[in-house]
């Protein structure tokens, strides 16, 4: 059954717009940091904080590659950091399977996360002159991962509902 995968830095609202198109479209939303949450019973930021980020990362391919095994049709929601590790774009191809980049310009980025980092271990600790330098450092060096997409959708000045619209449209 139909897999829809979103990804896309952390900020560029995979989360939102996973949640709007999945009503829309009436496929359930599975969001994969919440998953992983449930799991270990940890949130992500207590994973990172006792276990440490490989260890996140690899409880992070599991859940993913058990999701992408299922039979279910879902809107998957991945983390910022899912396409680039433990080779988790080889499941950006399959059959049956759309997967969205959500590009967002790192100004957009930096505006979205810079009142809203608490949750983000990455950048939690980071003033705003740090983070300004680590987005546009951290995207370059994903973007190729991110580019494995097999759609890519720029979400800048758009509103959660042009950018659903436009989901929807690449789906038809
Ligand atoms: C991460 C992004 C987060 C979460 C974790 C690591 C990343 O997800 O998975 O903090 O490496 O970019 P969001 O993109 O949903 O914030």
């Amino acid at each position: 059954m139909k897999k829809i995968i979103l990804l896309g830095y952390m900020g560029c609202g995979k989360s939102t717009i996973a949640k709007k198109l999945s009503k829309s479209i009436q496929v359930p939303f599975v969001d994969l940091d919440e998953m992983i949450e449930k799991k270990l019973n940890l949130s992500v930021n207590a994973i990172f904080e006792k276990h440490g980020e490989i260890y996140f990362r690899k409880i992070e391919h599991e859940v993913f590659a058990d999701l992408m095994q299922s039979t279910e049709e879902m809107v998957i929601g991945l983390g910022g950091g899912t396409p680039c590790y433990a080779n988790n774009h080889e499941f950006f191809k399959g059959e049956n399977v759309f997967s969205i980049y959500l590009k967002a310009s790192i100004e957009t980025l930096f505006q979205r996360l810079h009142q809203n980092k608490s949750k983000r271990p990455l950048i939690a600790s980071k003033n705003e002159e740090e983070m300004r330098e680590f987005i546009a450092k951290h995207l370059f060096d994903r973007s190729f991962y991110y580019n494995q997409a097999q759609y890519k959708i720029v979400v800048d000045e758009k509103s959660i509902e042009q950018t659903v619209s436009e989901v929807i449209a690449l789906l038809a």
